[in-house]
């Protein structure tokens, strides 16, 4: 099968295209023929190995995995013996967690991993374009338990989080304000933010305003000076802190009724059915910036790797 591969950590021209083996079914698992990828901030982060850290779990001085991608919307080519959830021919959507390996014709995974049929009111490059973003800002959603009339503030309303966080907490029924740039306020504003604040031209933190759960998707913010937006028992949620975010976090949670989450996500299929069930009823869209071919593979890198795209970039296959 074709495959973007990298065999060592560095800019995006580290990756390119060659013949890989298909994967070798196992009992518990389906092979699915993918149809579309995407490129998200956690590939690139994986393919130059930043932070340092990365190395102590996915290689030391080269990658132990070939060929990233961590989400796909394919076709089941085949199934294993123990399979139950799916059959032949299924179309599915889904994420692979931390074994990667969607940059790819084929990729075999099991049947109980976080992958659901895909929505038939979307296409293969749009629901390649879901999972990303939406387990994760799902995740922290999930914790921040919103109520409907909720003061909701995203930060990065046009990232593939942000885009995500800002449909999932209307979803709940929160009160939705986007920080976003002067290009991206259309954007915010169809995907359902109820107010958008333009980040070129007014800082939040100074307006007087108070939210209950402020979420920044891209680590824009001061700790400190955004606490002062927080309601007394608000949520701060930082999905892109670095260490010292998370230490700040740890710090003031337990100083104060505010509260700050951080860390890494994990999901399941309940998480990616519930997201399809979203989007059948319209009440989540694919936000897709463009659209690459596996060749174009480092091109796409490059694109993300400059932080300003609309949502997600997707890789047809
Ligand atoms: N905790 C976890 O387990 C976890 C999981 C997944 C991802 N993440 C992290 O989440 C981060 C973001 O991911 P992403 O894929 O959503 O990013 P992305 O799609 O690249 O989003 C960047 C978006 O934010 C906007 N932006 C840039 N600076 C901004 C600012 N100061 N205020 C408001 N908007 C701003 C950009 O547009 P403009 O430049 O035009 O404003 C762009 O649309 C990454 O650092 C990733 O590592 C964490």
């Amino acid at each position: 099968m074709k495959a973007a591969c990298y065999s060592k950590y560095g800019p995006p021209e580290v990756l390119y295209v060659k013949e890989a083996e298909k994967p070798v079914l196992q009992k518990n698992e389906i092979l699915i023929k993918i149809r579309a990828t995407a490129v998200n901030s956690g590939d690139c982060r994986l393919r130059k190995a930043d932070p340092f850290a990365i190395r102590f779990v996915f290689g030391l001085t080269k990658p132990k995995i070939n060929i990233l991608g961590s989400v796909f919307s394919g076709e089941v080519e085949n199934v294993g013996e123990q399979v139950k959830r799916f059959s032949i021919g299924d179309q599915v959507f889904g994420h692979t967690d931390m074994h990667f390996g969607a940059y790819a014709e084929y990729i075999a995974v099991p049947e109980t991993g976080s992958l659901a049929i895909k929505p038939e009111n979307i296409s293969h490059n749009e629901a390649a374009a879901i999972p990303f973003g939406a387990v994760t800002a799902l995740h922290f959603i999930k914790k921040a338990i919103i109520k409907p009339g909720q003061k909701v503030l995203v930060v990065g309303a046009s990232g593939a989080v942000g885009s995500a966080a800002v449909q999932l907490a209307r979803s709940f029924g929160a009160d939705v304000t986007g920080v976003c740039s002067t290009a991206n306020i259309a954007l915010v504003k169809s995907i359902g933010a109820n107010k958008v604040i333009d980040y070129t031209k007014e800082d939040f933190s100074q307006n007087g305003e108070v939210y209950d759960l402020i979420f920044d998707t891209v680590n824009a913010v001061s700790v400190t000076r955004t606490l002062k937006s927080l309601s007394r028992e608000g949520l701060l949620v930082l999905s892109a802190a670095g260490m010292w975010k998370m230490l700040q976090g740890i710090w003031f949670s337990s100083t104060s009724k505010k509260r700050v989450l951080t860390g890494l996500i994990r999901h399941t299929s309940e998480d990616i059915v519930f997201l399809k069930e979203l989007i059948e009823t319209d009440k989540f869209k694919p936000v897709v910036d463009s659209i690459y071919s596996l060749e174009q593979i480092a091109e796409a890198h490059a694109y993300v790797e400059k932080g300003h795209k609309k949502g997600n970039v997707v890789i047809a296959i």
